[in-house]
């Protein structure tokens, strides 16, 4: 160990990481109770001589000066997971890996780990909660990896640093950082201070040695205790690997990208023997829509530059109870009652005595204003009890004069739809204009101004 660092206390805030030197009763940052925590961290890690360690003295530079920053990028054998990566693997960056626990996160970076050692690539994954038996266990089920691959079932941050200067990987996996333990930090391992301790070494490790560094992260039910959340403003890329744990499918979100585009995302369905890739997420999500059923609409968001098909449910009905119940799952439940408030005004429905349910099918999760007309529709559709149709899609932003308003990337959005077979695309008037030069098939484009013009033309087609 270098020689004893000085120590000081400060308090963290366990819900988002801030640092204050004194204690109060509310986070000064993010403002909830009672979360202020102590710890004892060495000062001397911002001090001149521990940063003279580890980084250069910096000079200022002219921009001609500095070498290109478009260095190779190692592709991980995974096209979703490179995607989201905006094109492969960046040497000398860290990755952060958040999820719930037991989502899949250690899986998809062995799979990752695998891809690479096959193609002769270093990697060393790093281990601090299974065993090496553990690992070599679901090792199996993912098949046969190359030699170029080294465990490490270790939760010593400085043995794991040590490691790593001696190896030099390309391509570092520390599955998690909530296990890493860091003896000149205070505090048990997943405390806010060994956890942001450690992701400070482990930065430096990958800005001075040139290895492309991921981290695992869990995110915890109530907040995020000592979480990947106040890690992200620290690391050059943040991924989400979420779904939901009863359904198979996977979706990687990049929340973060210092290399890339964010909110890209890859769909991956885990199975028997790891996670396999969904090339076409469209089809995936549309599987089993029920055909000539009232309430449903098939609308298209956008995730990052690709657009995805998906079906949108509604239930109305009467109410049982006194007060009626409005109820979103993939939705937002405030755009819910809003587009039925614009529906009772605009178009005198009577939905006050309702009950409703608004579902998105296939456990998406959607916050684009795209999707309205498609929400309003099947409102509609289940009140009135008319089939919209199975061929259909719809797209456009709903205003509060029933308005329909228009979306951006129109045109993939339509492409989308003709390519997976839909004859007619139901899109904002205003969006025509655009529409002019592109021919999307042999799909019938329905401009529509209003939800009512929407509505009429479902009741003509009836
Ligand atoms: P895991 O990668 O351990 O999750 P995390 O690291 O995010 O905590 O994933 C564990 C789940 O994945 C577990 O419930 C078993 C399942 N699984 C499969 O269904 N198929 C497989 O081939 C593997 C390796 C895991
Ligand atoms: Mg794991």
């Amino acid at each position: 160990m270098a020689s004893k660092a000085k120590l000081k206390t400060v308090y963290f805030c366990t819900e988002c990481g801030c640092e204050s030197a004194k204690w109060s009763g509310q986070c000064p940052s993010c403002g909830a109770w009672n979360t202020m925590t102590e710890h004892e961290v060495s000062s001397g890690l911002r001090s001149k001589e521990k940063r003279a360690a580890g980084y250069e003295a910096a000079a200022p530079l002219g921009l001609k000066e500095i070498s290109s920053g478009d260095e190779k990028r190692i592709s991980s054998g995974i096209s979703e997971f490179d995607r989201v990566l905006g094109g492969g693997i960046v040497p000398g960056s860290l990755t952060l890996v958040g999820g719930d626990p037991g989502i899949g996160k250690s899986t998809l970076l062995l799979q990752v780990c695998r891809e690479l050692s096959l193609n002769g690539v270093g990697v060393l994954y790093v281990s601090g909660e299974e065993s090496p038996s553990q690992i070599k266990m679901r090792a199996g089920r993912l098949g046969d990896f190359g030699d170029s691959l080294k465990l490490l079932c270790e939760t010593d941050l400085t043995a794991v640093s040590n490691v790593m200067r001696e190896m030099n990987p390309a391509v570092a996996v520390i599955d998690s950082i909530q296990t890493m333990y860091n003896e000149d930090v205070q505090g048990t391992p997943g405390a806010v201070s060994q956890v942001r301790e450690s992701t400070a070494v482990l930065l430096r490790l990958a800005k001075t040695g040139g290895a492309a560094v991921f981290i695992v992260g869990h995110v915890t039910k109530e907040g995020m205790v000592a979480g990947p959340r106040m890690l992200e403003h620290m690391v050059d890329t943040v991924l989400y690997f979420e779904g939901d744990r009863h359904a198979s499918y996977r979706v990687l979100r990049g929340v973060k990208n210092r290399f890339g585009s964010t909110n890209e995302i890859g769909v991956f369905e885990m199975q028997e023997k790891g996670l396999s890739e969904v090339k076409n997420p469209s089809e995936y999500l549309l599987e089993g829509r029920p055909e000539n059923a009232s309430g449903t609409v098939t609308s298209c968001t956008m995730e990052g530059t690709r657009p995805l098909l998906l079906e949108i449910q509604a239930l109305v009905c009467q109410t049982s109870f006194g007060i009626p119940r409005r109820q979103a799952s993939g939705a937002d439940t405030g755009r819910v009652n809003l587009l039925m408030a614009v529906l009772e005004k605009r178009l005198g429905l009577h939905m006050g005595g309702c009950d409703a349910y608004v579902n998105v099918a296939g456990g998406m999760r959607i916050t684009e204003p795209a999707v309205d007309l498609a929400i309003a529709l099947s409102i509609v559709s289940s009140f009135m009890n008319i089939p919209a149709g199975d061929r259909i899609m719809a797209v456009g932003e709903v205003g509060l004069s029933g308005e329909v308003r228009s979306v951006n990337r129109i045109e993939q959005r339509v492409a989308e739809a003709a390519n997976m077979g839909y004859e007619e695309c139901m899109l904002p008037g205003v969006c025509m204009q655009r529409l002019k030069d592109i021919k999307a098939g042999n799909i019938k484009l329905i401009p529509v101004d209003s939800v009512k013009d929407a509505v009429d033309y479902l009741k003509k087609r009836r």
